[in-house]
């Protein structure tokens, strides 16, 4: 059957206390909002229809095509922000599902078993509800002797036996929509000045349909986002849920409790993740790496192989069997080739390491091409930055960079030369020869390749 979803997501979300939208808080390195459209996707291949109100402009920038909008100027309640989606699905038959942007721990399966449930009921609604020991304000669900949904019943207001109820309103309603709409305009204003949506199920029920519930197994889905004590309640349930994802995926976790790993990220099976690795962003690691203890990775991908110790590593690619760290330090548009070594405490940014280059040991590399088989010496710096343009450093294959070289750039070192120790190199340095001193200057030339074992 034919699903229309809409999303509620005008309020201010003042118990946030921010500048920015509630919806937009990330959780697991997304906006909360973007968990409500993933799994409005499930459902319905038409994007969902978004109510916004306040923060409109930063949501819409953020969500774009995403989502069809409807603005709710005034917060008037929950079933006038509904109404406002009327307008772009009048017409539209089938069914609607309505559920509120706070709720990033719903599930795809419930929504599917929601549309599943309202397609064969008679009457025109069904609602999710959860049973939990603490109420947290949700709406009371009231059921008749014989079981039938009746009402749902708001904590304000509401008689102390009703407030005893513990099976609560989790907020998910599928109907309808040849009935919705009309039946919209008949909620009556509260004591407190607002619209309920609550209240269709009194009003389906007094007209006698039959209003269906699922009632939630796990009490986690229900869990709505008021303030940072639930974004942050929210956060640990939804990393546990990754982290057994991945698990189960073939990822070992020394710690699952320590490793933080985002909703977008992508893991091989036999990769091995130590305590205190953060895997952030659009990362990907590939099969039978080792990553951790003490790592932050942002943004990169890295192949299979690879063993990575005390790294944080941003915008960086790495190849195959490459060996990190540990202490080292990866900015935007690292490189590194096949079996590529970097030792502790180098930094690398925007340059590329061929395969089997070894950088052991305290070395900044910025704006370079780095060829095969290099060895930097301990120390290394290309200085890329003359206080006005960055400039190039290029290193050919099987290049010998003595400890403490300096690289001014832009300059070149072409194929199987040699820099002596201490070396300020500030002029280009043709293939196969030794430079040496300050300014660096040729000593001889060097026609052997260095021996395997002086890069071991
Ligand atoms: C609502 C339900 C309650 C349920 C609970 C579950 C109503 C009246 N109550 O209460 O039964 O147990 O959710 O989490 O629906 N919104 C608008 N425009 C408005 C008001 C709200 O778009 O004018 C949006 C909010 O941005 C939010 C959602 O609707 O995403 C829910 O509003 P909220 O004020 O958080 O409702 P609750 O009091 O939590
Ligand atoms: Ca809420």
């Amino acid at each position: 059957m034919k699903v229309s979803v809409v999303i509620l997501a005008a309020g201010q979300g003042t118990r946030m206390k921010s500048t920015l939208p509630k919806i937009l808080h990330t959780l697991a390195g997304k906006a909360m909002v973007e968990y409500a459209l993933d799994i409005a996707g499930g459902v319905s291949a038409k994007p969902p229809v978004l109510v916004i109100g306040h923060g409109a402009e930063k949501v819409r920038e953020q969500i774009g095509g995403r989502a069809r909008y409807a603005i709710q100027e005034e917060q008037l309640g929950t079933a006038h922000a509904a109404a406002q989606a009327e307008n772009l699905l009048d017409g539209e038959e089938g069914l609607v599902l309505i559920f509120y942007a706070d709720m990033p721990l719903l599930r795809q399966e419930t929504m599917a078993r929601m549309v599943e449930l309202q397609s064969i009921n008679t009457g025109p609604l069904t609602i999710l509800t959860v049973r939990a020991e603490d109420p947290r304000g949700f709406g009371r669900i009231v059921r008749s002797k014989d079981g039938q949904v009746n009402a749902i019943v708001e904590e304000a207001g509401a008689p102390a036996e009703v407030l005893e109820i513990r099976e609560l309103n989790a907020g998910v309603y599928c109907c309808r929509a040849d009935w919705l709409w009309a039946a919209l305009k008949r909620i009556k204003v509260s004591p407190k000045g607002e619209y309920y949506l609550t209240d269709l199920v009194e009003i389906a029920a007094k007209e006698g349909g039959k209003v269906n519930a699922i009632v939630l197994d796990d009490e986690s889905e229900a869990i709505g986002i008021n303030t940072r004590i639930h974004l942050a309640e929210a956060s640990a349930i939804l990393r546990k849920r990754i982290n057994e994802e991945w698990m189960l995926a073939g990822v070992t976790m020394i710690q699952p409790e320590s490793v933080f790993i985002d909703a977008t990220v992508e893991i091989g099976e036999d990769t091995t993740l130590w305590p205190n690795t953060y895997l952030r962003g659009k990362t990907s690691i590939g099969r039978g790496c080792e990553v951790g203890p003490d790592t932050i990775i942002t943004d990169c991908d890295v192949a299979e192989n690879c063993r990575i110790q005390m790294a944080v590593m941003e915008g960086a690619s790495l190849e195959e069997g490459v060996v990190m760290g540990p202490f080292a330090r990866l900015r935007k548009g690292a490189r590194l080739g096949k079996g590529v070594h970097m030792g502790n405490f180098g930094e690398i940014k925007n340059s590329s390491l061929g395969a089997d280059t070894r950088m052991g040991h305290f070395s900044y590399i910025g704006d370079a091409t780095i060829g095969e088989g290099v060895n930097i010496g301990a120390g290394t710096v290309t200085c890329n930055f003359d206080g006005v343009n960055k400039n190039p450093t290029i290193i050919e294959d099987g290049v010998f960079i003595g400890s403490d070289t300096m690289l001014v750039a832009p300059v070149k070192i072409g194929k199987n030369s040699k820099t002596g120790a201490g070396a300020v190199v500030t002029k280009d340095v043709p293939p196969g020869t030794l430079v040496v001193g300050v300014p660096a200057k040729e000593l001889k030339k060097v026609k052997d390749k260095q021996p395997d074992d002086a890069r071991k």
